[in-house]
């Protein structure tokens, strides 16, 4: 059975949920997985590490709607640093909105660079409520998408599935405004300096 690689591309790697994402996915798949952080200083060690593989899986957040620039530099390496065999290359995106929906573009950016590339596309699962889904019940439902995902990759098919908290947008906004809040709370900072760009220095 092919080895997978999983890159994991968010900003903050060693405490992001794509890390999480990562792991439950190295659970839930049969084939042996190896899991990389995209690092500034190791994009061609990551090019390389892809000369051993035809499956890799890209684990990322969203960003401004579109793929964090860490992630995006990684990108611009390989392009200049291809594998010499065809590799498929798979997505797991997750976003903090309720809308999984939101990930459509990001995943589009990604399909392009693919086919621009010469990278087969393969399965694709977007998440909504990336933040917050997997520490409630509905962790569930991630979980069961994520083994689809990985006997997709391990058929070589280009399958795509959303899945995000089974709530009302109202219901989803009035948990994580409570939710954002006494997080502020904890750490000296009001709903009001977070609702300005002061928040940022
Ligand atoms: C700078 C920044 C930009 C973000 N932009 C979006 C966005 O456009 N849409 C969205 O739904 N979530 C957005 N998010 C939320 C992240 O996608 C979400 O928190 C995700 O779970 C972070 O994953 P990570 O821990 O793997 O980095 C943003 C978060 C940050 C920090």
């Amino acid at each position: 059975m092919a080895k997978i690689m999983i890159i994991n591309g968010s900003p903050r790697a060693p405490k992001s949920n794509s890390k999480r994402y990562a792991e439950l996915f190295a659970k839930a798949c049969p084939a042996e997985t190896e899991y990389f952080a995209v690092r500034k200083t190791n994009h061609l060690a990551l090019c390389c590490a892809m000369q051993e593989v035809s499956d890799v899986l890209l684990v990322f957040p969203l960003y401004a709607d579109g793929i964090p620039v860490t992630l995006m530099r990684f990108l611009d390496t390989l392009a200049q640093n291809t594998p010499q065999h065809p590799v498929r290359i798979s997505v797991m995106i997750n976003c903090g909105f309720l809308e999984p929906e939101q990930n459509d573009i990001a995943v589009k950016m990604l399909r392009l660079y693919c086919r621009q590339n010469g990278f087969a596309s393969g399965s694709v699962l977007q998440i909504g409520s990336g933040e917050a889904i997997l520490s409630t019940p509905f962790r569930i439902l991630v979980r069961a998408k994520i083994k689809r995902l990985a006997a997709a990759m391990l058929a070589g098919q280009e399958r795509t599935w959303k899945v995000t908290m089974p709530l009302s947008k109202g219901l989803f906004l009035k948990a994580s405004t409570r939710y954002w809040v006494s997080y502020g709370k904890r750490n000296g900072v009001t709903k009001e300096q977070m609702a300005t760009m002061q928040i940022e220095g």
